[in-house]
């Protein structure tokens, strides 16, 4: 269950704590309850944020030993950083991704989309398939990103490359060769970062003139390569399969009765791309009336909190605007709290508005494929045909 545990996410009633043990047997106290799950992440100081980053799959020495060669470090920066320098780095980056600058992404990026969805109906119409991931939400989130935060001039199927390979090498259960493989990558890429870091304007620029480390430059870099884009773009295409199975919510967005705005926190409350996160428990604590030990691996299993009944009308049904419906843990709770929410919501909402009418019509040849992954849902191909 602990690596597909979004797949698990609508079977019968769970308890609150379940202790679930990963592939090398590590035990993990998986808290199912929003309630609980609120509770972890919005006290920092009992349920630290440290290992929100270790490998899943302890890293071998060989693969250690390629990443030394590449100066791959990660320090804390973000989001497993619980020390003092955690706000100051925090309200740079979130700076960069103020409301009113993403606001100003919006037209352009409604350009994009709408020609895209133009292609690919003409695509549609002339009897071939498409797959949405590929080519409508794929790279989106990248460019998008690019014009909001100065990044390393690389082609955008080097940084895709790059993105997944983490998320796979930290959170999927790994044999060594696979480790060492992804290693490689991870561990060429963090050379073009740390390079970019030491030069770069835009956010890089702003963080070592604010006195941090090369180091911390770089993690939060690495950090929003990944989770600032590759999070998003597995979003977009999971909503958009999930809508290709709503036909009344798509009619109710034809007929301007359902808002675009509850659409995409219906999405994610049900799809969340995230599907846990994790927390470690720093002294000896209880949850509910559980004992945890110090040092006890939380997963935070923000996608079953999204459907817990004591808080949302119709967990497992999509109803845009139901009660509860944008309470969920999508985006976390508290300190860490996600910093592109605002810029997630606005792609999303741009992306359902546009290219939502092309799914009338249309059947799924192929939905989307996740591979076993501690946390995120990494879709890898949503493909439709006209009938
Ligand atoms: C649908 C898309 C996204 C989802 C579901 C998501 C979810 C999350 C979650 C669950 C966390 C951990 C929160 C916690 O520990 O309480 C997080 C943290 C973070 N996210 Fe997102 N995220 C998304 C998109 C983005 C985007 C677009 C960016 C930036 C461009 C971004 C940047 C960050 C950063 C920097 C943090 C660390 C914040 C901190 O530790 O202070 N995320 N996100």
């Amino acid at each position: 269950m602990l690596f597909r545990s979004w797949a698990s996410a609508v079977e019968a009633p769970w308890p609150d704590l379940v202790t679930v043990a990963d592939h090398v047997g590590v035990p993990h106290l998986v808290v199912t309850r929003h309630a609980l799950v609120r509770r972890v992440l919005t006290d920092p100081v009992t349920f630290r944020p440290d290992n929100a980053l270790d490998a899943v799959s302890p890293m071998p020495v060989a693969a250690l030993r390629v990443l030394a060669g590449h100066r791959f470090r990660l320090p804390p920066t973000l989001a497993n950083n619980a020390g003092a320098d955690h706000p100051a780095i925090r309200s740079i980056v979130a700076d960069a991704l103020r409301p009113d600058r993403v606001a100003e992404q919006r037209p352009w990026l409604t350009e994009l989309v709408r020609g895209r969805v133009a292609r690919l109906r003409a695509t549609l119409a002339g009897g071939a398939p498409v797959d949405l991931y590929a080519e409508l939400a794929a790279d989106l989130p990248l460019l998008v990103l690019a014009r909001l935060v100065e990044l390393p001039d690389t082609p955008v199927g080097a940084v895709k490359d790059f993105a997944r390979a983490a998320l796979e090498l930290f959170w999927a259960p790994l044999d060594a060769d696979r480790q060492l493989a992804l290693a490689t990558e991870v561990g060429r890429f963090h050379r073009v970062l740390r390079d970019f870091a030491a030069t770069g304007g835009g956010l890089a620029g702003r963080l070592r003139a604010a006195g941090h480390p090369p180091d911390v430059v770089v993690g939060a870099l690495f950090f929003l390569l990944v989770a600032g884009q590759e999070t998003t773009s597995q979003f977009l295409t999971l909503l958009l399969h999930r809508l290709a199975g709503e036909p009344a919510v798509r009619a109710g967005l034809r007929d301007g009765t359902v808002a675009v705005a509850d659409v995409v926190e219906e999405g994610l409350r049900l799809e969340p791309p995230i599907v846990t996160w994790r927390r470690v428990a720093a002294v000896d604590t209880t949850l509910g009336t559980t004992a945890v030990p110090a040092g006890t691996s939380l997963v935070l299993w923000l996608a079953r909190a999204g459907r817990d009944p004591k808080v949302v009308e119709a967990p497992d049904e999509f109803r845009p605007g139901q009660r509860g419906s944008r309470r969920h843990l999508a985006f976390g709770a508290g300190a860490h709290r996600c910093v592109g929410d605002v810029l997630a919501r606005m792609e999303a909402a741009v992306v359902v508005a546009e290219a939502a009418p092309l799914l009338d019509g249309v059947s799924v040849v192929r939905g989307p494929w996740c591979p076993d992954n501690l946390t995120f849902r990494m879709p890898d191909a949503f493909v439709i045909r006209r009938d």
